[in-house]
């Protein structure tokens, strides 16, 4: 029998914005109702708002229970009955929404106390010392910090010191919620609870490793956010790399919080930098111009509805990043891995390919290299590309045919959403998919070259149309080697 879940405040900043409702609350929602909330546990949303608590439940019975499977109206409620609101003036001289704050809490520095800050990351530090100022933090507290954690290496530490003087580093969650998906946590699984993949999983048998993360969706209303940030820095440099860890990380030698990151930051500071003229070579930046998308006419990046005009900064900005980067160590020397993400792409796939060398003599024409597709989404699951005989008396003919792992088929059970996971080890105290001060670092470390090259250039990115699959320069990028992505659209 698990524990009966403990008593905890969850407070969580930027508690009515866009995150909040849209993933936060519903998972919130499925560990209530899955039994894992305790019933004294409270959330406490912060915003500007000028909310109160029958608001602010009023705002998420209208916005979040469409979204929600609401089976027993009794749970909603209890759910709702745990929804506060408290106004905070941010950044501002006034100290009375803070006050409500403390007088909410009070009496309970027992309880697990988790501040989420769901908002800007320059808001991280000040909110952190209001938070001391109050007297909040208790030694019971953790912080969770949502990605993009600065916006380059000088950035990101300053926010980490800021934080880090008031909280210890095992009460800080980096949040990136690519590793609370389960396909993902099932690609340790896949490669350290079996063995067959073990030996072949070098660059004695792997040719390359290629990682995309497609999305259909543009960026409509979010311009004032994705000028500033660009593929790069929004899915690179924390998902895709986090992929890319989990891929090329050494076998640890037990499933904790600590062995686990350990093998991951080593992969991070075995990445071979890329510098100088070799930014123009092994990296691509697209920026969507209109085009055809899930059947629907849509507006190319500069003219996607944003309620302001495009700047400069949006000009320069890509929603499509592609990079040839190299893992410099024993095990991955000369093995390529190819990162690719963009919105407006033709399809939403998700997925990491391992593509393995051809036979090294072939007896058969048309053989073709093994393939290991891993569906991160939609359509979960993992094929094996193997070659197989097609049936007939003439000529032997080959045919590439998927061996084949859908979790939906295999598994009957409910697949919890990323943010249901990780929201339950921050409450329960175990940081394994959270992200350490070192990793996040060492990251950002790897991308402020590409960063500074494509800036000091001031040349725009390579226009592709929405619904294409990226610009001529990611094709290239692998074409150079004699290779090609792997498209295929998930059914
Ligand atoms: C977020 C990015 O971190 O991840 C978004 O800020 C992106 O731009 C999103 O759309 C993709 O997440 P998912 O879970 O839909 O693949």
């Amino acid at each position: 029998m698990s524990e009966p879940p403990q008593s905890a405040d969850l407070i969580v900043f930027g508690g009515t914005g866009d995150l909040s409702m849209r993933k936060l609350l519903p998972a919130l929602y499925h560990c209530d109702r899955d039994g894992r909330l305790s019933p004294e546990t409270r959330i406490i949303a912060m915003s500007r708002g000028g909310l109160d608590d029958a608001d602010f439940r009023g705002k998420v019975d209208a916005q979040v229970r469409g979204a929600v499977p609401v089976d027993d109206l009794n749970v909603w409620e209890r759910f709702l009955g745990r929804l506060h609101h408290v106004s905070v003036d941010i950044g501002g001289e006034d100290t009375v929404g803070w006050e409500r704050l403390a007088a909410m809490l009070a009496g309970h520095e027992q309880r697990t106390r988790v501040f989420y800050l769901a908002s800007p990351p320059m808001t991280f530090g000040p909110f952190c010392r209001q938070l001391e100022r109050a007297g909040l933090v208790t030694p019971a507290s953790r912080v969770v910090l949502e990605k993009p954690l600065g916006r380059d290496l000088a950035s990101a530490r300053r926010i980490n010191d800021e934080v880090g003087a008031i909280f210890d580093e095992r009460q800080i969650y980096r949040i990136d919620h690519y590793l609370g998906k389960e396909t993902v946590q099932n690609l340790l699984v896949l490669r350290f609870a079996n063995v067959f993949l073990e030996p072949v999983w070098n660059s004695l048998w792997i040719d390359h490793v290629q990682i995309t993360a497609a999305e259909t969706v543009g960026t409509p209303g979010r311009r004032g956010y994705y000028d500033h940030a660009g593929a790069l820095r929004d899915m690179v440099q924390n998902h895709l790399l986090q992929l890319l860890c989990l891929v090329a990380m050494e076998p640890p030698s037990r499933n904790d919080r600590e062995a686990i990151r350990d093998e991951k930051v080593k992969v991070l500071q075995a990445l071979r930098p890329i510098v100088g003229g070799e930014v123009d070579r092994f990296t691509v930046r697209g920026q969507y111009t209109a085009g055809e998308a899930g059947g629907e006419r849509v507006p190319g990046y500069l003219d996607e509805p944003d309620g302001t005009a495009p700047t400069e900064a949006s000009h320069r900005v890509e929603t499509f990043a592609a990079i040839r980067a190299e893992v410099k160590n024993w095990r991955w020397a000369g093995v390529p891995f190819y990162l690719r993400t963009g919105k407006r792409m033709p399809y939403r796939c998700s997925e990491i390919v391992v593509q393995f060398k051809d036979v090294p003599h072939s007896i058969f024409p048309g053989s073709a290299p093994n393939r290991l597709v891993l569906r991160l989404q939609p359509s979960e699951g993992i094929q094996l590309h193997i070659m197989a005989k097609e049936p007939g008396a003439g000529e032997v003919a080959l045919k590439p045919v998927p061996l084949g792992l859908s979790f939906a088929e295999t598994f009957t059970t409910r697949v919890p959403e990323a943010y249901e996971r990780l929201l339950m080890d921050v409450l329960t105290g175990n940081p394994t998919l959270f992200m350490r001060r070192d990793e996040v670092e060492a990251a950002w470390r790897w991308i402020d070259p590409i960063l500074g090259e494509w800036e000091a250039h001031g040349t725009p990115p390579e226009p592709y149309p929405a619904g294409s699959s990226g610009p001529a320069g990611a094709h290239e990028l692998l074409g150079r080697s004699g290779r090609t992505w792997h498209e295929e659209s998930p059914r």
